[in-house]
C-alpha cells in the first residue's frame, strides 16, 4: 500500500507523474491556498505533507496529524514551519536549497537595473505614446559600474549575486554574522562590513538573509536613516526583514532614491502606499520562477516527501533537524 500524503497544491506535471508511482495523495489546491481548518481536515489520516512557502504549517495542524512523518516544504526557505516544534514532535522537515541560486540571483541583477534605469517608467511611459524623441535628461538613472554593493547575507545567493557584481567590476561589502574565509573573502572579491558601516557607505544595498527572530525588521526606520539619499535598496529574502511602512516614508520623503522589492511583510498584501510612488519597483515574489528552477524545486521536494514517508533520509533535511 501506498503511504498517504497531502500534496497542498498541485506541482508541474513532471513532479505529479513521479509522485503517482509512490504516493497515494490528495491535492489541496491547484489555486489559493488552503485555509488553516481545510488543511487540519485533510491532514489527519496523512503521512506526509508538501507544502508550499505560503501555507503556513504550525503548532495546531502538527497536532491534528498523528501519523505524520514528514513535511517536505517546496521552497529553500522554511519560515512558514515551525520547525521547532516539528523537531519536539520527530516530524521531519525538508526543503529545496542549491537550485534557486542563480535563478534569484539573476532576478536580484534584474531589479537593480530595472530600479536603476528605470525600465518599468521608461516602459510605461512608450506605450502611452509618451516619447516624442531623444531628450538629454529623459529617465535619467543611477550608474552601476564601480560603485559600491552592500549585500546583507552571505549565503549561497548573496555570493551568487557577488560574482555578478564583478561583471560591474563593483566594489563588494557585505554583513552577515557568519564571516567568510579569506579565501572566500578574496574569491567574491568582498569585503566584512558591520551592518551600519554596509548601509551608511553603499549605493545598492541587496538583501539575502533568511527571516529569524534576529532579522525581523532589521531594516527598520532608524537603519533607513543611515542610508545615502541616493541608495538603492533591493530585498528578494523575506519580506518581513524589512518594516514596509518605513520605507514606504523614507521613499516618499525620498531620504533613499529608490528600492525593488520581490517579497513583502504580509504577502500578499502590499503596504498601499508603496502602489502610488513610482521611485520603487515591485514584483510578484517571483525569484525563482523559471520552469527550469522551479521544476527542479518540484522534483527535490517530491523526492524529499517519497524519502521521508519510506523512512529513508531525506536529502534535505533542513539545518535545525
Ligand atoms: C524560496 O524558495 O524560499 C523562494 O522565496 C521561492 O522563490
Amino acid at each position: 500500500m501506498k503511504p498517504k500524503a497531502l500534496i497542498a497544491h498541485k506541482l508541474l506535471p513532471e513532479a505529479m507523474e513521479y509522485l503517482d508511482d509512490q504516493v497515494d495523495y490528495e491535492i489541496g489546491t491547484s489555486g489559493k491556498s488552503l485555509t488553516k481548518q481545510e488543511i487540519i481536515s485533510k491532514i489527519r489520516d496523512k503521512e506526509g505533507l508538501l507544502s508550499l512557502l505560503v501555507d503556513e504549517i504550525d503548532k495546531d495542524i502538527m497536532d491534528s496529524a498523528p501519523r505524520l512523518k514528514i513535511i517536505a516544504n517546496c521552497a529553500v526557505g522554511y519560515n512558514n514551519i515551525d520547525a521547532d516544534y516539528a523537531r519536539q514532535k520527530k516530524i521531519l522537515v525538508t526543503n529545496t536549497p542549491g537550485v534557486l541560486t542563480e535563478t534569484t540571483a539573476d532576478l536580484t541583477w534584474a531589479l537593480i537595473l530595472a530600479m536603476a534605469r528605470r525600465i518599468p517608467q521608461a516602459d510605461k511611459f512608450t506605450r502611452e505614446k509618451k516619447f516624442k524623441g531623444w531628450e538629454l535628461d529623459l529617465f535619467l538613472g543611477k550608474e552601476i559600474t564601480g560603485k559600491r554593493l552592500g549585500l546583507i547575507g552571505m549565503g549561497r545567493i548573496g555570493k551568487a549575486v557577488a560574482l555578478r557584481a564583478q561583471a560591474f567590476r563593483m566594489e563588494i561589502v557585505y554583513s552577515d554574522p557568519n564571516r567568510l574565509t579569506s579565501e572566500d573573502e578574496s574569491a567574491y572579491k568582498a569585503a566584512f562590513l558591520p551592518l551600519d558601516g554596509l548601509l551608511q557607505t553603499s549605493d545598492i544595498i541587496s538583501i539575502h538573509a533568511s527571516l529569524t527572530p534576529q532579522t525581523y525588521h532589521l531594516i527598520s526606520r532608524e537603519k533607513l536613516t543611515l542610508m545615502k539619499k541616493d541608495a538603492i535598496l533591493v530585498n528578494l529574502a523575506r519580506g518581513p526583514i524589512v518594516d514596509e511602512e518605513a520605507l514606504a516614508e523614507a521613499l516618499e520623503k525620498r531620504q533613499i532614491w529608490g528600492a525593488g522589492l520581490d517579497v513583502y511583510e504580509k504577502e500578499p498584501e502590499i503596504t498601499s502606499r508603496l502602489l502610488t510612488l513610482d521611485n520603487i519597483v515591485l514584483l510578484p515574489h517571483i525569484g525563482s520562477a523559471t520552469y527550469e528552477t522551479r521544476l527542479k524545486m518540484a522534483m527535490i521536494a517530491a523526492r524529499n516527501l517519497v524519502q521521508g514517508l519510506s523512512g529513508k533520509r531525506p536529502d534535505n533535511l533542513i539545518p535545525s533537524i
